[in-house]
């Protein structure tokens, strides 16, 4: 299985810083392929002329999140549609800060997952336990809810990665201990053996303040295929050398 290390830029940059760190990745992956698949998701406003950059080259286009709908009145909201359109071939849904800020919950996120399938999008469904979950030994029965919950039974591998991201590592500088991350990641598996043929073939992966430092000690832990990079993926080196601790 060919790993995968995402960047989710969230809100965050120009176009014109976005272009300098896309042309910063490219000009690495021309010299050196790390090995694994390198998506870059930059915020909607930025995605025509990121899709024009990469048009042809190995880095992949996402969306950070899309509407359920193919289309209609949803103001404000893109569909996975439109994403396809504009050149992405992944789309991040779930991320806890969808499901805090917006209020995002498994079924909605489903069918989120299920439009960009038939969309010809491969979904990337977040997953994660709060600080107090974790305290209370909960962190296994709410990744088994958002698991039974947001993934359509109709997934498979190739249209569908998997990332366990703690809401409290996110952003924080706070990291689970290799133990910890080994035993959620176990888990999901060992849950999708339940639900799907394919389930060793689904690319599952840690997300929550990756960075150059840390990221070969997690990529080495067992049923750890990639990352979602945030902070980290807003830097040209930084991500390059992540993608790099493979
Ligand atoms: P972080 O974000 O790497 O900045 O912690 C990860 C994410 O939210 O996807």
């Amino acid at each position: 299985m060919r790993p995968l290390i995402a960047g989710n830029w969230k809100m965050n940059g120009s176009i014109a810083s976005g272009t300098n760190l896309v042309l910063g990745i490219l000009e690495q992956r021309a010299e050196h392929d790390p090995g694994c698949d390198i998506l870059v998701c930059p915020p909607f406003v930025s995605l025509r002329p990121i899709a024009d950059l990469i048009q042809n080259s190995p880095i992949k286009l996402g969306g950070q999140d899309c509407h359920m709908d193919k289309g209609g009145a949803h103001t404000g909201d893109i569909s996975a549609y439109m994403l396809r359109d504009v050149g992405c071939q992944f789309v991040i849904v779930g991320h806890s800060e969808r499901r805090v800020n917006h209020k995002e919950e498994n079924r909605s996120i489903l069918l989120k997952a299920k439009s960009a399938h038939d969309n010809g999008l491969v979904a990337i469904i977040c997953l994660g336990e709060t600080l107090e979950e974790r305290k209370e030994s909960k962190t296994l029965t709410v990744i088994k809810h958002q698991l039974e919950g947001s993934i359509p039974e109709t997934a498979s591998f190739n249209d569908t990665v998997i990332a366990y991201e703690p809401i409290w590592a996110i952003g924080t500088g706070l990291t689970p201990s290799n133990e910890q991350i080994k035993e959620v990641h176990d888990f999901i598996r060992d849950e999708l053996k339940n639900n799907f043929k394919d389930s060793t073939e689904f690319r599952l992966l840690y997300g929550g303040s990756v960075n150059p430092d840390n990221a070969q000690a997690i990529f080495s832990i067992n049923n750890v295929n990639g990352g979602l990079i945030g902070g980290a993926s807003l830097k040209t080196e930084d991500f390059w050398q992540i993608c790099n601790s493979l």
